[in-house]
């Protein structure tokens, strides 16, 4: 009986002063297991005498139930604790402030190229695209320049040596469409073009916007009408706008456009060449199956980044490609 009372003591004990659940576990396996403490007592109950066995049954068991309720409760007070470290670790501080959002904003040129795009497309131009890399048909041969014209070399082109070559300009796009499809053509192409070219007002890439349109009775005066409405619409201003003569192997004849400008620094107004274009040659027109006794047409390019320095105010055009950050955020 002694045995009985130290053992339940013990056991008692023990499981008050055990730390985790692991622990707890063990010490059940140790006093209630199949091989545990107390059930090696129970066994030894079958040899005693009935007398005996009566009272030692009953304290064994008692000893028995009061370790299962001990180990019980205390399981109960382990869970809690290993939950509420739990809750702890995890805990969010709501009060914590938010990681903050940037703001973020379109790039200048992207602005103005998109916003040349929806004046040409509100006059009824479809947008149309080709590959920025273009072979000598394309980007020369088809456009007119015959194989030693000196315009070639205005071009400081970029060639693979494959005969492939990087689009010095987007008037390719003007053979691609008008090989496509049939007259009548009324599309503005918008797109990276390069040239082997770097300074002040130069970069070897920079953007283009092309038109095309190619119709019966298409004249000068419909080129000049479209690019001053273009042009008042884009910078927002009633501007003077004038036709200069100018070369171009692909359009006959060709002009290039001043605007009136001011400079806002009290100085006189001047003129400023914003784009080129003219009439489409017939050579272009024929080349692509297009009948040149029926049809006529204009087309134009101008440069995107030039557009939008004028318009945002950027003196130098170089600050478009250096990715600063307190120059673009002006733009936001
Ligand atoms: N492709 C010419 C250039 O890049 C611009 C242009 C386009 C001129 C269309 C006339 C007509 O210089």
């Amino acid at each position: 009986m002694n045995t009985i009372d130290e053992l339940r003591s013990r056991a008692l004990n023990e499981i008050d002063a055990s730390g985790s659940l692991p622990d707890l576990d063990a010490l059940r396996v140790r006093y209630l297991g199949k091989k545990g403490e107390i059930t090696a007592q129970l066994k030894t109950l079958g040899q005693m005498e009935p007398e005996q066995r009566k009272a030692f049954g009953q304290a064994v068991n008692a000893a028995r139930d009061a370790i299962n309720q001990s180990i019980g409760a205390r399981r109960k007070q382990l869970e809690a604790a290993a939950l509420e470290q739990k809750l702890l670790s995890e805990k969010v501080d709501v009060t914590l402030p938010g990681r903050g959002e940037q703001p973020a904003g379109l790039h200048p040129v992207t602005m103005a190229m998109e916003r040349a795009i929806g004046i040409f497309t509100k006059l009824g131009f479809d947008v149309a695209t080709g590959p920025e890399v273009e072979d000598d048909h394309y980007n020369f041969e088809s456009l007119n320049f015959p194989p030693h014209h000196p315009a070639r070399a205005m071009h400081d082109t970029f060639y693979f040596g494959d005969g492939r070559l990087l689009r010095t300009h987007t008037s390719p796009v003007q053979i691609r469409v008008m090989e496509k499809g049939a007259p009548p053509f009324r599309i503005i192409a918008p797109g990276k073009v390069f040239r082997s070219d770097s300074d002040q007002t130069h970069t070897p890439m920079f953007h283009q916007i092309e038109g095309l349109l190619v119709g019966r009775n298409v004249s000068m005066a419909d080129l000049k009408g479209v690019l001053h409405t273009f042009v008042n619409a884009f910078f927002e201003r009633s501007l003077a706008m004038r036709f200069r003569p100018s070369y171009f192997p692909f359009t006959e004849p060709s002009a290039e456009v001043d605007i009136g400008w001011e400079k806002g620094d009290g100085s006189e107004p001047g003129w400023l060449e914003i784009l080129g274009c003219g009439m489409v040659h017939p050579n272009v027109l024929r080349g692509c199956g297009v009948d040149s006794e029926e049809f006529t047409g204009y087309a134009f390019g101008m440069g995107v980044e030039r557009m939008a320095m004028l318009r945002y105010g950027v003196t130098d055009l170089r600050q478009f490609f250096e990715n600063d950050l307190e120059f673009l955020r002006q733009f936001h």
